[in-house]
Formats: structure tokens, C-alpha cells, sequence
């Protein structure tokens, strides 16, 4: 799929990876709609992604607006921390789904959706139609202590690359996810900066935390490369937590 060409939702796109990804695909020349809770700016939506009607209402108006949906970026998405059992007894159950509903039911949500969209295009030369791509992280694959709900959050969107991949093939729309590492977003920068040293140590090279324009650059390779498909891609720094 040409970048260029290309017309293209991101949620969660009005802070960190999400807004990366936004500002690096209009540099690039597509059009973008932004969804998130806020919306600011032109092009952009009110959209909470784990809302059926919000998502609906927004995939056609952005869809009205840009002439057609050629790709979704799925960015939105919350961190929690919580043990199972912690000081103060069991994991909140409500903490918990609510983590899963945004993180998992809220980027399947506006995937699904998108995609219906994209199924109305014209297939381009390589029969291509629409590309998804979804926003894993390193923890579906090695959680830390306290990331229950979330690791489980990302391993949803981890395995659910390859049957959306399989499902949509028919329709000549690819999927696939991006499992990043440690990126110094908003969400990390409030940390300080001994914390952000310390999470740096651990990362085998270059030896910092990705920089949002990274993972934009990978998102929009995804989007380029018609032959990745169904897969959960780590971008990292080689970073292997225990
Ligand atoms: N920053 C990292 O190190 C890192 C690592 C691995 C994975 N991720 C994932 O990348 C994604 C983006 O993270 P970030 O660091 O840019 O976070 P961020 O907090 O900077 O941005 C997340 C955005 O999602 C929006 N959002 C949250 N709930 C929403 C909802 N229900 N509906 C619509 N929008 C909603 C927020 O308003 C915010 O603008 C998340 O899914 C996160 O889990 C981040």
C-alpha cells in the first residue's frame, strides 16, 4: 500500500506513538483521521474506541471525509499496574476489564469496523485493499510483576494477528501488530529521569528508550510492505525483560 495514498485512522493519536505515527504519515503525504478520548485539531474525532456507536459514527465519518479507509493504526490504549494479590487483597476485577476492554475489545472494535470499510476499495496492484495495524508490547510475551492485565491485554492483540490476518486475506486487507519495547512517551517521561536511566540500562542496543518517530517508522513500513502479514513485530533495542 503507498503511504503517499494513503488514507489512514490512528487512534490513540493525540499524545505519544499515536501522535508519532500521525505527524510521520502526514509528512509523508496520507491523510489521517485521529481518533481519541479528546478531540483537538482538524481530522480529528471524540472517540472512546471501546464505544460500539463512537466507533461506528467515527469510522464513517472519517471515511465521508477521506474519500475511503486504506489502513488503521490502533495506538489508543491505557497502562495499569496491579498484583494479583496485592497488599490490599485481590486484583480488582473491574481494573482488570477495564484494561482488557480498552486495550484488546477497543482496538478489535475500530479493526473490525475499519476493515469494513476497506472492503469497499479497489484492490491496488497487489490486490490490496486495507492494512491493520495494531499496538502489542513486549509484556504479551515476557510480563512483569503487576502487569496481569495488561501483559493479558497485549497478548490478545499479539494473538490476534494472524486469524484477522486469515479472516480478512478474502478481502485483500492485511494485519498485523507492533510489540514495542520501552518508548519515551508521556506516559514514561513522567517517571523522572533516574527511573528512565534505569529502564535504559537494561536495553541491549542502543542502549535508551525508542523514540516515538521510531515506532512510526515501522508502523508506516508495515503499512508499505504488502508481503508482512499476521505478524506481532518487537521493536526493542534487543531489550529482554526477566
Ligand atoms: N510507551 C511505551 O513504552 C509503550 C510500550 C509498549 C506498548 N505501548 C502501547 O502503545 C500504545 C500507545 O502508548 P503511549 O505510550 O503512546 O501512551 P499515551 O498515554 O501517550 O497515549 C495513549 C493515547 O490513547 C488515548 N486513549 C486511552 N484510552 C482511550 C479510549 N478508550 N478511547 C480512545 N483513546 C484512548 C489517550 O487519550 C492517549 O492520547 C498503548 O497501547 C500502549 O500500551 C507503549
Amino acid at each position: 500500500m503507498d503511504i503517499t495514498q494513503s488514507r489512514i485512522i490512528v487512534t490513540g493519536g493525540a499524545s505519544g506513538l499515536g501522535a508519532a505515527c500521525a505527524a510521520h504519515f502526514r509528512a509523508l503525504g496520507a491523510r489521517v483521521s485521529v481518533f481519541d478520548l479528546k478531540a483537538e485539531g482538524q481530522d480529528a474525532y471524540a472517540v472512546d474506541v471501546t464505544s460500539e456507536d463512537d466507533a461506528a459514527r467515527a469510522v464513517a465519518a472519517a471515511a465521508h471525509a477521506m474519500g475511503g479507509i486504506t489502513a488503521a493504526v490502533n495506538c489508543a490504549g491505557i497502562a495499569t499496574g496491579a498484583r494479583t494479590v496485592g497488599r490490599d487483597g485481590p486484583h480488582d476485577l473491574g481494573l482488570f476489564r477495564k484494561t482488557i476492554d480498552i486495550n484488546l475489545v477497543g482496538s478489535f472494535n475500530i479493526a473490525r469496523l475499519a476493515a469494513a470499510e476497506m472492503a469497499k476499495n479497489t484492490p491496488n496492484a497487489d490486490g490490496e485493499r486495507g492494512v491493520i495495524v495494531n499496538t502489542a508490547s513486549i509484556a504479551a510475551f515476557d510480563g512483569q510483576k503487576g502487569q496481569a492485565a495488561y501483559a493479558a491485554s497485549k497478548a490478545g492483540i499479539a494473538g490476534m494477528s494472524l486469524p484477522m490476518a486469515r479472516d480478512l486475506a478474502g478481502l485483500g486487507i492485511r494485519a498485523c501488530a507492533i510489540a514495542p519495547g520501552i518508548f519515551l512517551t508521556p506516559m514514561l517521561e513522567g517517571l523522572g529521569q533516574e527511573i528512565i536511566d534505569g529502564l535504559s540500562a537494561d536495553v541491549t542496543f542502543p542502549k535508551r528508550l525508542g523514540r516515538p518517530e521510531e515506532f512510526a517508522q515501522l508502523a508506516a513500513f508495515i503499512i508499505g510492505a504488502p508481503y508482512l502479514n499476521g505478524e506481532t513485530i518487537r521493536i526493542d533495542g534487543a531489550l529482554r525483560m526477566q
